[in-house]
């Protein structure tokens, strides 16, 4: 089931999407921002992955595409958690030059209106490198996330420790968001 935002919508990676995110896997602007951290990925190796991406219920993972720009960046929701009910969440746009229009957001809210309104689930995780504003603003400016830790130098970047800032939110955070907001309604 694809999942729709306002504008955004969320559907499974298909084989064609491979050439554009083996780009993204190997921008260094890109790797910059995230977590995540790899040796560079042949088109060979971002195959193998694609082969290998789970069709259990564990892992799932969305192509964000934008009315007439298509694939604009991914997003995910892993670690699905049935027991204790939670996830990891985490999310990439590809084109510094669609940042900063809202897409962003407009993608969280669909992962959390499906997390949430149909997952059933009770909170998501989410962490970022300290310097990582605009991924800070998103979260916990705009979505409802809040700041819950913080891992001292936990990752190496450009020759320097930096914090690692761990996010969350819960279905209740959730649901008080969209009353304020109003966000569910056209
Ligand atoms: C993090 C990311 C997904 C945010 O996307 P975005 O398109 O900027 O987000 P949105 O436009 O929906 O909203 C973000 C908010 O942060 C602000 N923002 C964006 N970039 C910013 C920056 N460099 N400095 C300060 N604020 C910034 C936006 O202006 C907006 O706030 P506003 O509406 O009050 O102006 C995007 O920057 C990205 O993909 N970065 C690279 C990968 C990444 O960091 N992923 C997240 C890893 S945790």
């Amino acid at each position: 089931m694809n999942l729709k935002g306002k504008t955004v919508e969320l559907r499974a990676i298909k084989k064609e999407d491979l050439v554009t995110l083996n780009q993204w896997a190997n921008s260094p602007e890109i790797q910059y921002w995230l977590g995540t951290w790899h040796f560079p990925i042949t088109e060979t190796d971002q195959e193998k992955w694609f082969n290998s991406l789970s069709t259990n219920s564990l892992h799932q993972r969305f192509a964000i595409e934008a009315p007439e720009l298509g694939l604009i960046g991914t997003a995910n929701l892993v670690d699905i958690n049935w027991k204790d009910r939670n996830a990891f969440h985490g999310m990439l746009l590809g084109d510094k030059d669609i940042r900063g229009k809202g897409y962003a957001v407009d993608t969280v809210m669909a992962v959390m209106k499906y997390a949430f309104e149909e997952l059933g689930l009770e909170r998501l995780d989410g962490s970022m490198i300290e310097y990582n504003v605009a991924s800070l603003k998103m979260y916990l400016g705009k979505c409802g996330w809040k700041e819950e830790g913080r891992q001292r130098k936990w990752y190496f970047r450009k020759g320097k420790f930096w914090d690692k800032i761990i996010v969350g939110v819960t279905r209740d955070d959730y649901f008080t968001l969209i009353e304020e907001k109003k966000y569910g309604d056209k």
